[in-house]
């Protein structure tokens, strides 16, 4: 059994996608292990997309994640995290197969509807970052 950390994005939020994102991983057999809402500050979503810092792009995704509410969520199951990237679909929705997420709903790379983590060691540093052991029903 894998965990992996999901966000809805704020342009998954504002367009009120929340319920067929969600209704697309259970369908899938994805358990939700956890979820809440927050509104990250900039600072939130400049440590949490760290990795990303020296890239062209970082100061326009930490603006835009922290612009509205997000939905953060783990999800639980069989190699998790790859069954999450392939219903995401790729990062950009050009390039996105037909039938993901990002295919169906993304605007463009930054607002692309879902962030998921891409490795193990990745999803672990993800799910700590919102949530303790507590607040995960496993
Ligand atoms: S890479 O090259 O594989 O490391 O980048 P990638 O994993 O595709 O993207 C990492 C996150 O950066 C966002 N992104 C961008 N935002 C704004 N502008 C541009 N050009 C851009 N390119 C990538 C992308 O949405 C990814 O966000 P997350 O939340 O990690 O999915």
């Amino acid at each position: 059994m894998e965990r992996t950390l999901s966000i809805i994005k704020p342009d998954g939020v504002e367009r009120g996608l929340v319920g067929e994102v969600i209704t697309r991983f259970e369908k899938a057999g994805i358990r939700i292990a956890a979820m809440k809402m927050r509104h990250l500050t900039k600072k939130e979503a400049e440590a949490f997309y760290a990795v990303h810092r020296e890239r062209p792009f970082f100061d326009s995704l930490t603006t835009y994640m922290s612009s509205g509410p997000v939905v953060v969520m783990v999800l639980e199951g069989d190699q998790v995290i790859q069954k999450n990237r392939e219903i995401m679909g790729a990062t950009n929705p050009a390039d996105a197969a037909p039938g993901t997420i990002r295919k169906d709903f993304a605007l463009d790379v930054e607002k692309n509807t879902v962030h998921g983590s891409d490795a193990p060691e990745t999803a672990q540093k993800e799910i700590a970052f919102f949530f303790s052991e507590l607040e995960i029903c496993s």
